[in-house]
């Protein structure tokens, strides 16, 4: 028998206990005759204790054990002379009378404790080191908790889990496929889901009524930091339902995570908003509401004054960040800086602080009278203390997006983006279609399935730009943390959408022809909806990345720099493929 307890199991009550532990050498420490080892597993940590004096054989063996080294050992469990509060074995350790190493190991190349020395890239060639850390692993254990909650919690309302293939034909979520090219059938290529979509619609014609799915999904799209090529959807599609039934369900279960994942509980109905007020208000479809910080227009007062900028602009607007008056002109200069970075592209910052007495001190003061002003303080209900910033611009949307990085970054220096503070937001009303600049084409903004609101419908003929849908994010803390629609059952409505968006009737035959077919054979009504698996844990466990929830993501290349993926292949297996390669020069 390896053990008898793990590593994070013995309490004081074992005391005088003989046990049998195995597990991973963290630390070795040698004070007077005595040696003390942190002996790791995944459950915790136990104190080991050797004695020259008592065994000085043994303790001469303890002393040559390394890091990482995997040991088995017999001992009696004894009470600490001194306390180690921070671990929850920390009252007892064990003396050692037998040892046995089952395996040497190298010395890791960074240390395997909480705080590790470890940069980025050397964690993720030895992962499988990393993946020892607490902080790590108890992101998976989370991860694991979580799919088994959404699995109880969706099988209690009758849902069915259902596989669907990976390797399939493209689907329509709108990045880049992976491709997989096949051998049986020369010269043509599978193509990984961007998503189930596409199947489980068809599971709903089959009549399975309630379907989920903890579906992988590969997306070739430019990674960040809530991005992955390769993620997990907790994938869902509901029959018979209107978007208000699936919003209930969903949120329903975004409670029951929170409660059972995060102890926190979320009483009243999750906020709505629509599309157009998130831009609006926020300058993002995904706004954080953690902090209000709304977007005041100042068009009306802040124009045809003399300051060229303003009087030039398609847009002009602000926020007031409380009580930050007293920024200083340097935190303000970088806070201009911070807004005309590339990334950014705003092309100044305008800033005015509300003095003690209620008079407002602007950097543009030379252009407007203080009656002005105060009309602008009016506009944004400040008070003395504040601080206001405003942005202009000739493109609405691009200025509203500077505003909300502008908004995002005072929230985060006034420490108003608190990661243990959870606000959760429907977003809803999502326009139809979005303008391709690209592509020269509307594009379906969720996916060309996507119902169209029943009362926008008229306006596919005459004006499809400002058709809306039934579409909706769930958005928690500025995350888009999953998205769905009520899907087109009808065939004659779904060929007509295809037409909006471009397709020839022969490209759409080729795409969706199958999809389309099945409609002809009894579709119910239906919607869904995906969350994002990655994100809800990052969520929940504080996280900065989708990464660190992942046991082997990989880096922001694409790469795994573990198993060194993706990599080139043999002759023989391009010739079985009938594949050439040809890279360009320069590439
Ligand atoms: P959508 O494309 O909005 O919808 O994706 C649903 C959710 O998946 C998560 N997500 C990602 N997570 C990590 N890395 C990525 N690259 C990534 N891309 C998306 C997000 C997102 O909200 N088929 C539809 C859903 C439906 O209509 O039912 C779909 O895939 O949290």
């Amino acid at each position: 028998m390896f053990r008898t307890h793990t590593c994070g199991e013995l309490r004081i009550s074992d005391a005088n206990k003989q046990v049998t532990l195995s597990g991973w050498v963290q630390r070795s420490r040698k004070m007077g005759g005595m040696t003390f080892i942190d002996l790791r597993d995944r459950y915790g940590i136990t104190q080991l204790v050797f004695n020259e004096e008592i065994n000085a054989e043994l303790c001469e063996r303890a002393n040559k054990l390394g890091r990482e080294f995997v040991i088995q050992i017999t001992g009696t469990v004894s009470e600490r002379f001194s306390k180690n509060a921070n671990i929850p074995t920390g009252d007892i350790e064990i003396i050692v009378s037998e040892l046995n190493v089952l395996n040497t190991a190298m010395t890791p190349p960074f240390t395997i404790e909480d705080n590790t020395d470890g940069g980025d890239d050397i964690r993720m060639k030895y992962r499988y080191l990393d993946l020892r850390r607490n902080a790590v692993r108890s992101n998976l254990e989370l991860r694991h908790k979580m799919t088994i909650e959404v699995r109880k919690y969706l099988d209690s309302l009758g849902f069915i889990e259902v596989e669907t293939p990976v390797l399939i034909g493209s689907t329509p979520e709108g990045a880049r496929d992976f491709v997989v090219p096949s051998r049986m059938n020369p010269g043509q290529f599978y193509a990984l889901p961007q998503s189930p979509q596409t199947l489980k619609q068809l599971l709903m014609v089959s009549g399975f009524d309630r379907y989920f799915q903890i579906a992988k999904c590969f997306r070739d799209e430019d990674l960040r930091a809530d991005r992955q090529p390769e993620f997990t959807q907790i994938d869902c599609e509901m029959s018979f339902v209107e978007q208000e039934d699936i919003i209930t369900t969903f949120e329903g279960m975004a409670k029951h995570l929170f409660k059972t994942l995060r102890g926190v509980e979320l009483t009243e109905p999750f906020q709505r908003m629509a599309w157009a007020d998130a831009m609006k208000y926020y300058g993002s479809d995904k706004p954080d509401l953690r902090f209000d910080m709304k977007f005041v227009e100042l068009m009306d007062i802040m124009k045809g004054h003399g300051f060229s900028v303003f009087d030039n602009a398609a847009y002009i607007g602000g926020i007031c960040a409380e009580g930050a008056a007293t920024y200083t002109r340097k935190q303000l200069d970088a806070l201009t800086e911070f807004v005309k970075k590339p990334q950014i592209g705003a092309k100044g910052m305008v800033y005015a602080r509300v003095e003690a007495d209620g008079t407002v001190k602007s950097s543009v003061d030379k252009f407007y009278t203080q009656e002005v002003l105060q009309q602008m303080k009016e506009a944004f209900g400040a008070k003395p203390g504040d601080l206001i910033l405003i942005l202009s611009g000739d493109d609405v949307m691009k200025t509203r997006k500077q505003l909300c990085e502008l908004r995002l970054e005072m929230g985060s220096q006034l420490g108003l983006r608190d990661k243990n503070k959870f606000v959760c937001l429907w977003v809803i009303d999502f326009p139809m279609f979005e303008w391709s600049e690209e592509e020269g084409r509307l594009m379906a903004m969720h996916h060309p399935f996507t119902h169209p609101k029943d009362e926008d419908i008229p306006l596919l003929d005459t004006n499809p730009a400002a058709v809306r849908a039934d579409a909706y994010d769930m958005v928690v803390n500025g995350v888009e943390v999953g998205g769905g629609s009520i899907r087109i059952h009808d065939a004659q409505l779904q060929a007509k959408m295809f037409e909006i968006l471009g397709f020839t009737p022969e490209k759409a035959e080729a795409q969706f022809g199958f999809l389309m077919n099945a409609f002809k054979y009894g579709a119910p009504p239906h919607g869904g909806l995906a969350y994002g698996l990655d994100r809800w844990v990052s969520l929940f466990a504080g996280l900065d990345s989708i990464r660190d929830c992942i046991a082997f993501p990989k880096n922001n290349s694409g790469r795994d720099v573990m198993l060194d993926a993706p990599s080139t292949i043999d002759q023989t297996q391009l010739d079985e493929l009938n594949l050439i390669v040809d890279i360009k020069e320069g590439e």
